[in-house]
């Protein structure tokens, strides 16, 4: 399935009971041609009635993150473009967690959007993200710091940004674990490196 037809697929899925109380479905942003991709946990609030991930408080301070890097979801250069997904596409009531058979229900959208773009790197931002994409039940504190790889791909875990808002102290790690995604890229394309 190519992208225009995964999203048509997004768009009219039914396969959860999040699709009731749903205003869009948040199918991602960003160039397709992105080498980076952020992967989230849900739309919220906001996300729902606008239809695009991480438009509140917490996207602004991920785009200020991203932007430290040179790196926006504005952006149609390769070098400089992200691309932004959340590991539910349908926002859970009262942004309440999501729950293992919805997170395995929306999971082939965002492995096939991974395929799809084949990026350099994966960001995985908070537990829900990290431990989906990793097969994994440990906190994000564990998963943070390395990289590890999905289907061969370079992926860091890093805590959500929300999280940051509340917790400023560990923005230091978090810019730490944007760093290692930032070598991961260069590593892999070493004629990339500064
Ligand atoms: N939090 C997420 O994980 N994703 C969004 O799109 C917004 C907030």
């Amino acid at each position: 399935m190519d992208w225009d037809a995964l999203e048509r697929e997004a768009a009219q899925c039914r396969a959860c009971g999040l699709c009731a109380a749903r205003h869009n479905v948040v199918f991602g942003a960003g160039s397709r041609r992105a080498r980076w991709l952020v992967v989230g946990e849900a739309p919220g609030e906001q996300e729902d009635l606008q239809g695009a991930p991480f438009v509140g408080a917490a996207g602004q301070l991920l785009d200020a993150m991203l932007a430290a890097l040179h790196l926006s979801r504005q952006s149609n250069e390769a070098e400089h473009a992200v691309y932004i997904a959340n590991t539910l596409k349908c926002r859970p009531p009262g942004n309440r967690n999501p729950h293992p058979a919805e997170t395995a229900l929306c999971a082939p959208f965002l492995q096939r959007q991974i395929a799809l773009l084949a990026p350099a790197v994966i960001l995985a931002l908070g537990r829900f993200a990290a431990q989906a994409l990793l097969g994994s039940t440990d906190a994000i504190g564990r998963l943070r710091a390395r990289v590890h790889r999905w289907h061969g791909i370079p992926l860091v875990a890093s805590y959500h940004p929300a999280y940051l808002l509340r917790t400023p102290h560990a923005k230091a790690a978090a810019w730490s674990d944007l760093c290692l995604a930032l070598h991961a890229v260069h590593t892999q394309n070493p004629a990339e490196a500064p």
